[in-house]
């Protein structure tokens, strides 16, 4: 009951907030190690077709900077880190970067912020303190052309900064790292700045595996007995990416500074790695991910410390770099190729008008791999039979009866159960052994239920199902699925 309850306060307060600029919202990073990158004027016009209004650049690059005039796409602009010396040690170093960067450019580009460095505290400790002599410049800068309230200056940090960061109650700034930290949060205080955090729930997930289940990693609805609770507040946590926003949140909290709200400058999941080092950087679970997270920021319920701050986040990143080296998944963070073909095909719909490209209902519910024949068998059986699932396809001479193995069929099965239920939560399941993808799984004359292919096949004979043997229900979709449904409708409420 308690869950319910805390569910419905979520709720309202979410219903209750402003829709004000200052939050919520859904951006994207834009790395350009790519060959044959779009032209300036092509990459605006794919943001605008995308509907895309918040982006995230690495440089100042001035062609990108003035293709973006007069759109309505705000920009956060980088300080890269091997600036970041110069201008730490001259006043007039930073005055000309303002200008250069963004004198020339603003009020027509929206600028809305300064990233000074990436990650410079961990990646570069040895210039620790020079970080904050290099913000103070900038701001001088900025007051002196009066643009200090239109324009922020933050730095974004990598998460290795917090530690113990679960539970979140318990969460802090690396000590060592305190002193700078106060002085910047100080100073984000003062100007009403938001601290920058790149937060990846897919290390999190790769690093403690076998503790944070992948489900949780991914926003997928949860058993209840799967959900993290904070012992010291008793928060029921159901995905780690607010777990991480709250451990900021916490952290600050111990440093005494609650009015500094937080930006997730990067989160995303890669879709290709190396087969043997990052088996789960795959399509769907990036796909899965990335749809996942942009209905919970466009749902702007906050998270279980504050229901009422819906975070904004940048995902990283809006194209595949093909030119960055090893490991094989930092080549492929993106939504799209450097040719802007969709790399999948997110499912966000009811989340408004965000990513023109989206098909949404595109999703199918196969069988997993590696799953053994006889487990697979049995869930095949029952979704034939007392599962009604439309099995017709799969019989002997017809479309989809080719691959004749446990696996093709049962995916078949799986699909039409799925779709017949109306691919509510919980009805790809089969305890376990099925896996929603948006891989279209219809092969040659194969067309899947819910395929947007059009089959041009004219032969329609139908074999009758041979309806195997009854399998109780309860063993496949039980109180698992209706749990399922219970907590997504909450959660996507
Ligand atoms: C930059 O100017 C500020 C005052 O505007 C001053 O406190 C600071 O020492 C100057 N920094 C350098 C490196 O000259
Ligand atoms: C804390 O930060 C210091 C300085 O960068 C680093 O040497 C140390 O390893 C960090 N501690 C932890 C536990 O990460
Ligand atoms: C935070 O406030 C508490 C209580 O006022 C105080 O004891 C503590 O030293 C403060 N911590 C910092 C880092 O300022
Ligand atoms: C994306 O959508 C636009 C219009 O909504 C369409 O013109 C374009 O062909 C689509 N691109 C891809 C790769 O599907
Ligand atoms: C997606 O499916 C839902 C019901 O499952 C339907 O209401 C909605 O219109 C569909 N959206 C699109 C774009 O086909
Ligand atoms: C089962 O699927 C086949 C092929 O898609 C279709 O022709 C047939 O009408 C379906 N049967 C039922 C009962 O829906
Ligand atoms: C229908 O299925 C049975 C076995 O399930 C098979 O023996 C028969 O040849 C099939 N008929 C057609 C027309 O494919
Ligand atoms: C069906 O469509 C495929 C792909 O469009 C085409 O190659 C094939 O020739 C078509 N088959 C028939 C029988 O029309
Ligand atoms: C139907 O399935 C049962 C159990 O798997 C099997 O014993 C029986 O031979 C099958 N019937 C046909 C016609 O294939």
């Amino acid at each position: 009951m308690a869950k319910l309850l805390f569910f419905f306060l979520v709720f309202t307060a979410a219903a209750a907030l402003p829709e004000e600029e200052g939050g919520g919202y859904v951006g994207v990073n834009i790395g350009t190690d790519i060959s044959n990158f779009l032209s300036p004027p092509q990459l605006v016009s794919f943001l605008q077709q995308q509907k895309l209004t918040h982006i995230r650049l690495y440089d100042s690059d001035p062609h990108i900077l003035k293709a973006l005039s007069n759109t309505n796409i705000r920009v956060i602009i980088s300080v890269p880190n091997n600036q970041i010396l110069g201008i730490a040690s001259s006043n007039t170093t930073a005055a000309n970067w303002i200008n250069r960067n963004v004198l020339a450019f603003y009020p027509h580009t929206l600028i809305t912020a300064i990233a000074v460095g990436d990650e410079l505290l961990t990646t570069i400790p040895s210039l620790s303190s020079i970080l904050m002599p290099a913000i103070e410049s900038l701001y001088a800068a900025l007051l002196s052309s009066n643009l200090h309230n239109h324009i922020k200056i933050s730095t974004p940090h990598a998460s290795s900064i917090i530690l113990d960061p679960f539970p979140p109650s318990q969460a802090y700034f690396n000590q060592t790292l305190s002193p700078i930290i106060l002085q910047l949060l100080g100073f984000l205080s003062r100007t009403k700045s938001p601290l920058m955090m790149n937060m990846y729930p897919y290390y999190v997930f790769m690093q403690n595996k076998g503790v944070v289940p992948l489900d949780n990693s991914l926003f997928n609805p949860l058993t209840p007995s799967k959900e993290m609770v904070d012992p010291n507040t008793l928060l029921h946590y159901t995905n780690v990416l607010d777990a991480m926003i709250d451990s900021a949140y916490s952290s600050m909290k111990n440093l005494n500074v609650s009015d500094v709200i937080l930006v997730v400058t990067e989160t995303g999941w890669p879709s290709k790695g190396d087969h043997s080092k990052e088996p789960y950087a795959t399509i769907d679970n990036a796909n899965t991910y990335n749809s996942n997270l942009i209905k919970h920021i466009l749902d702007r319920s906050g998270t279980p410390f504050h229901p009422e701050l819906t975070s904004s986040v940048y995902i990283y990143e809006l194209f595949n770099e093909d030119l960055r080296s090893s490991p094989i998944s930092e080549a492929n963070w993106g939504l799209f190729y450097g040719n802007s073909t969709p790399v999948y095909l997110l499912h966000v719909s009811g989340s408004g008008e965000f990513l023109a490209n989206d098909t949404t209902n595109q999703t199918f519910c196969v069988a997993m791999k590696g799953v053994d024949g006889k487990t697979l068998q049995t869930a095949l059986d029952w979704a034939c039979g007392p599962g009604r699932a439309n099995c017709s396809e799969i019989q002997p001479g017809e479309a989809c009866y080719s691959p004749n193995n446990v696996n093709n069929h049962a995916s078949y099965a799986f699909d039409s159960y799925y779709h017949k239920q109306g691919r509510v939560a919980g009805s790809c399941d089969f305890k376990g052994v099925a896996i929603i993808t948006t891989t279209d799984p219809s092969h040659e004359r194969c067309i899947f239920p819910g395929s947007k292919i059009i089959s041009n096949r004219t032969d329609t004979v139908v074999n009758s199902t041979n309806a195997t043997s009854g399998v109780d229900a309860s063993r496949l979709i039980g109180m698992e699925g209706l749990w399922g449904v219970i907590l997504s409708m909450m959660m996507y409420l």
